[in-house]
């Protein structure tokens, strides 16, 4: 049942039964109309209470239906809304733990509401790139007050009830309950004592205006346009309120519905919503059950204090479990130390984190030089240097001080995790946990399963990612796995579009303006123009026949490594990072381009960034075909979490299937017929031109 239904004297008391977090799913909004009725028939009722069992009073949409005809089916939730509205009997909403969504628009239907401290109140739409599509844009103003209503439906971030409830003049809750505990209690009680009160107040009754509106609307829009680029939600949201102070509550209605409905069609919205599952989708591994059991995880170790090393050992520090960092020599572990320290004070001075918080952190922080203290780890990250001689040593030493069950990862970006595996004796407790730099900042993580890595492994090694708060997705083993495999290929487009005429700024522009956080030059100048280098000189002997600009090899010849050199593609100026375009660069392309005896001519912005994503997809088509990553929707995660890919597109396979894989596959063809392009390398992959050839999309 996804309600139930009691009586207690003259209270009806219909209870949301929906687990986990009663979400407002077809059945349950049919249930809760019919109990409503139930209710208002029997003559022994004086009053309604609708609350929530377990841990929510209601999360809002049930995310089950999300997308499917269900959502929209009748009794849709305006339709529940209403229903309460006009009962004739009093409904009061008694309100815990987590009001979120249309789970608030339900409470904000009712006569009364009486809520807990502690729970959470949030109209969260916005993070799914909609507004609040029941009611919520007109009578949250009315309940609480424009500013207050505004800032929460703009932000979608949660604010407790107590803060709430301290709003001067709010009619959002009528009664506060002592405690999570009493609320069930207390809300029979003030049932009962309003049960012969009459008319029956409603929100939508109530009266919403601003003292200075058209000033503090344009103020709001002013702000709100800077931070919300590309995503047209968060203005939407202020356009539904300032109609709540200018238009009829029906009128504005209505025109918070139409935008709802335009938003749910817009491909920023498709995007955020494919986002959210997506992320959801991230830990389930097809073949690991959810009730996998884990390992337990209570200490950790890095083997390495280095860039990597240092920020993975602070997520583990920021999650409360205690780290013990080894390296081979003293000064390296000081230095480890001093940049961790570094790194949190910078977080104190800005206020970020509290002192006592940065003292807890350093002191769960230890180190040594001998593998035999780290005996008691539950887990050892390896982060060494790159190089299969010194892992060899490293997994070797592992082997013979870990206890048994122990889970031993490697950070390795290139190196293959089966041959690592195979350095041990327990090859099953091997695994890949590939962070990226700075590692306690970014996002995503990519998991490495070996060819027998054991599942609950990965099923640990998923969990631990989300109690340090990644997003962990799973790759199998290849070349640069998910990732890094791909940004190969666009970091070949972008050599070839140099070639043909285009300058480094004039990609990273185009690029740019498509909504990445950063172009293929920049983000070279960041991570170091070395680095690729090192991987083409070992490409030019593993595949002699794949084709590359020569242009980054130039580059790096002349020592312009990047940022950290003062010049790679651009010039930098010591403490800043802006990208200053450098005359002698541009003429040592123009050089080489006059040496192959290629006539320049002008590249569209258009071709630009079509070359620069379709190389993407086409590889991750490819990896998907090949099972090194499992689905689609991850390899979106990836790009989104870990490359700057704009989130409002959703991530180059959610990005391709809006585009249509059919013109996908043309453009493709297309650019294969470029003479200066890898013909080879445009060949669609199989699985792109199936899908393609059947009018079918990746996710
Ligand atoms: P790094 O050179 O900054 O740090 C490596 C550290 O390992 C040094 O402090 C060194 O003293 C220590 N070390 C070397 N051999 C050791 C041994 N036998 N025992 C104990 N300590 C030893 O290198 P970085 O950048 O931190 O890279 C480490 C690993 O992380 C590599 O496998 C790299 O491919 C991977 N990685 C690097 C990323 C990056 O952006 N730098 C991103 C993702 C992975």
């Amino acid at each position: 049942m996804t309600t139930l239904y009691e009586v207690h004297g003259p209270v009806a008391v219909i209870t949301l039964n929906n687990p986990p977090v009663n979400g407002l799913g077809q059945a349950t909004r049919l249930s809760i109309t019919d109990n409503l009725q139930k209710a208002n028939a029997d003559a022994a009722v004086k009053a309604i209470v609708i609350t929530g069992a377990g841990k929510a009073f209601s999360g809002g949409a049930d995310i089950k239906e999300f997308g499917s005809p269900k959502a929209l089916a009748e009794p849709n939730l305006l339709s529940v809304i209403r229903t309460i509205e006009n009962s004739a009997k009093p409904v009061v909403a008694a309100i815990h733990s987590v009001c979120m969504g249309g789970g608030l628009e339900l409470a904000l239907g009712c006569h009364y509401r009486i809520a807990a401290p502690g729970c959470s109140v949030a109209l969260p739409e916005v993070k799914l790139g909609l507004v609040p599509g029941a009611g919520g844009t007109q009578r949250l103003p009315r309940a609480l007050g424009v500013e207050a209503a505004l800032n929460m439906i703009v932000s979608g971030e949660p604010v407790k009830s107590e803060l709430l409830a301290q709003i001067p003049g709010q009619k959002l809750f009528d009664k506060m309950a002592a405690s999570p505990e009493s609320l069930a209690q207390e809300a029979l009680a003030f049932a009962q004592s309003i049960s012969d009160t009459r008319p029956l107040p409603l929100v939508r009754n109530l009266p919403c205006k601003h003292r200075n509106g058209d000033a503090y609307f344009q103020f709001t829009r002013n702000m709100v346009k800077g931070m919300s680029k590309g995503f047209p939600a968060p203005l939407k949201c202020i356009e539904a309120v300032e109609a709540a102070t200018k238009r009829k509550f029906e009128e504005g209605m209505a025109f918070e519905r139409e935008l709802f409905i335009n938003l749910i069609w817009s491909p920023e919205g498709r995007a955020l919503r494919h986002i959210f599952m997506a992320e959801r989708a991230a830990s389930k591994i097809p073949d690991v059950p959810s009730d996998t059991p884990k390992r337990d995880i209570k200490a950790i170790a890095v083997i390495g204090a280095g860039t990597m090393g240092g920020g993975i050992a602070m997520n583990f520090l920021n999650a409360g479990i205690p780290v013990k960092m080894l390296e081979m020599k003293q000064e390296a572990l000081d230095r480890g130390t001093a940049t961790i320290r570094k790194n949190y004070e910078a977080q104190v001075k800005k206020g970020k984190l509290k002192q006592e918080k940065y003292d807890e952190r350093m002191a769960l922080l230890s180190t040594t030089l001998s593998y035999d203290d780290l005996k008691d780890a539950d887990m050892v990250i390896e982060a060494v240097f790159e190089e299969m001689g010194v892992k060899e040593k490293v997994f070797k030493e592992l082997d013979r001080v870990m206890k048994p069950g122990a889970i031993l990862a490697s950070n390795t970006s290139t190196l293959d995790v089966n041959q690592i595996a195979a350095f041990t004796k327990r090859p099953q407790d091997v695994v890949g946990m590939h962070f990226f730099s700075p590692a306690n900042v970014m996002k995503l993580l990519e998991v490495i399963r070996g060819e027998k890595t054991a599942k609950d492994v990965l099923a640990t090694v998923m969990a631990i990612g989300k109690k340090i708060k990644k997003t962990a997705v799973v790759s199998g083993v290849c070349d640069g796995f998910i990732g890094n495999r791909m940004i190969e290929q666009y970091g070949r487009q972008g050599g070839f579009l140099l070639d043909e005429g285009c300058t480094p700024e004039q990609v990273d522009k185009a690029i740019e303006k498509f909504g990445f956080a950063m172009g293929p030059f920049r983000m070279g100048d960041l991570a170091g123009n070395d680095i690729g280098w090192a991987i083409r000189k070992r490409r030019y002997t593993e595949k002699p026949d794949m084709k590359y600009s020569k242009t980054a090899d130039l580059l790096c010849e002349k020592g312009r490594f990047g940022q950290k050199t003062g010049a790679g593609w651009y010039d930098y100026v010591a403490g800043k990072r802006d990208a200053i375009p450098n005359a002698e660069v541009v003429k040592m392309i123009e050089d080489h381009r006059k040496s192959l005896g290629i006539t320049p001519r002008k590249v569209s912005d258009e071709e630009i960034v079509q070359r620069l994503v379709y190389s993407l997809v086409n590889e991750a088509a490819h990896i998907l075909e090949e099972g090194i990553a499992s689905k689609a929707s991850d390899i979106d995660m990836v790009y989104l979490m870990g490359y700057g890919f704009p989130i409002y597109r959703g991530g180059p396979m959610n990005y391709a299937d809006e585009v249509g894989l059919f013109n996908v596959v043309q453009a493709m063809n297309r650019f294969a017929q470029n003479p200066l392009d890898d013909a080879q390398f445009w060949k669609p992959a199989p699985l792109l031109a199936k899908l393609a050839a059947e009018s079918r999309t990746f996710n």
